[in-house]
């Protein structure tokens, strides 16, 4: 960015005044003079829409700046950036695009109209001429865009593994540290405002999953279709699992894992997944979100902050603003995608390789435990270890057997899986989750 040669006023459209929405109202007013003597642009936010007017809300705007129709911020030859916060995908494209034609720079948090339909919008931009900006759509507070745009934009990226969903970050942590049923950590997520809307969005997964496929999409420069995503969400971990993992040396965490291989294949997926107590992704706990990235030139980088939450994804959100208004001021331009060519193509998921941890309850008798390293052997997965942990209440006559496995592809565990769950000496439905060594 310049130095600031003279100041600008730069009239803002807010569309959206919700959690985040709110927190760029109220974090403007608080900054504005420090972000006018940083970047020269004096932001002010002219008109708000919010679907109803007069609902009680935690920050206080002028009565004739609210409006309930976005088209008035699109209509106003005064307004130069749009600021769309309103979530959802259909009614959110409509904002985006027409803005875009109307020539207004579009600042978006949205990363489900990015990961469904970015596609079209990006074209839009360019064909347009007029930059998107979404900082806020990844990671809530931390820089992770404009770091893969600008900071390692001289790297092939390797790797990218993330926490990147601040309420299953949260969900999980309160199961781990204070022993929590599952519903009780969601409540408590919804009450602290990290949740979506619709939690369900969070705890299915696929919130991070929009978030993985708008990294990989940057990275890679070629669009991840959200059919090519592997999703599991936290909704299915039990607590068992957590203190067992803890037993072996390992967090549960829901990661978001893009890893490109060495034909240029690229695999999207995001699971609960054991990760080793020794490394800093398993001590990023609560609302905190972490992106571990790997690129050829600089190597391992750890980025890390509040991923959910008010002022952490206003932050980000003020971050675009003054990039926008930059841009406005000095001329400076780009399409918000790394100009690099395209590189890669999706990788099917059941030929990803991960270690994995596996959960039997079994008949408490000799024999047991060859019978399953058999069907793994006949499938070439080894074995790295194995616990049979005494004293479980389990029923009468079963044991529990946990078994870490090495390396293997998911179709060939999944086969073994389906093969042990046929064994009569197998009482129930097998628990497995991914290991990610990181190393
Ligand atoms: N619901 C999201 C989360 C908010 O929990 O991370 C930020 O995208």
């Amino acid at each position: 960015m310049m130095i600031p040669q003279e100041t600008r006023t730069v009239r803002v459209g807010l569309a959206g005044l919700g959690n985040v929405g709110a927190g760029v109202y109220k974090n403007v007013g608080r900054n504005s003079a420090l972000i006018q003597k940083r970047t020269g642009a004096d932001l002010q936010i002219k008109r708000v829409v919010v679907r109803n007017l007069t609902k009680a809300r935690d920050v206080e705007v002028p009565a004739d700046a609210l409006s309930t129709d976005w088209r008035e911020l699109v209509n106003d030859a005064e307004i130069d950036i749009i600021v769309e916060l309103i979530g959802g995908v259909d009614e959110a494209f409509e904002l985006v695009s027409t803005a875009l034609q109307a020539k207004k720079i579009v600042v978006t948090g949205n990363k489900a109209l990015l990961a469904e339909r970015g596609q079209e919008l990006f074209a839009l931009a360019e064909k347009c001429g007029v930059p998107i900006y979404f900082e806020a759509a990844v990671a809530g507070g931390i820089p992770i865009i404009q770091t893969l745009q600008e900071g390692l934009v001289g790297n092939r990226i390797q790797s990218i593994h993330g926490i990147i969903n601040g309420t299953c970050n949260y969900i999980l942590t309160r199961m781990t540290q204070a022993g929590l049923g599952y519903k009780e950590a969601l409540q408590e997520a919804q009450d602290k405002g990290y949740a979506e809307a619709d939690p369900t969005l969070d705890v299915s997964g696929w919130d991070a999953a929009h978030k993985a496929i708008i990294l990989a999409s940057l990275s890679y420069g070629f669009w991840i279709n959200p059919a090519d995503v592997y999703v599991e969400g936290v909704d299915r971990v039990e607590l068992l699992d957590i203190r067992y993992a803890e037993r072996m040396g390992y967090a549960v965490k829901l990661l978001g894992v893009i890893r490109a291989d060495g034909s240029g294949r690229v695999e999207v997926r995001v699971q609960p997944s054991l990760v080793p107590r020794s490394h800093l992704l398993a001590s990023v706990n609560g609302s905190f979100n972490a992106v571990v990235v790997k690129g050829d030139v600089v190597g391992e980088t750890l980025f890390y902050g509040r991923g959910a939450g008010q002022d952490p994804t206003s932050s980000s959100v003020i971050s675009d603003l003054c990039d926008a208004a930059a841009s406005l001021i000095y001329g400076f331009r780009h399409s918000g995608f790394v100009p690099h060519g395209l590189y890669g193509k999706p990788k099917p998921v059941d030929e990803t390789v991960s270690h994995y941890y596996l959960r039997l309850l079994v008949d408490d008798v000799p024999g047991v435990l060859a019978q399953v390293a058999t069907l793994l052997g006949e499938r070439k997965i080894g074995i790295s270890s194995v616990m049979q942990p005494e004293g479980e209440d389990t029923p009468p006559g079963s044991i529990p057997l946990l078994m870490m496995l090495h390396d293997a592809p998911l179709k060939a565990v999944k086969d073994a899986i389906s093969a042990i769950q046929g064994l009569s000496c197998v009482r129930e439905k097998a628990v497995w989750m991914r290991v990610e060594p990181l190393d």
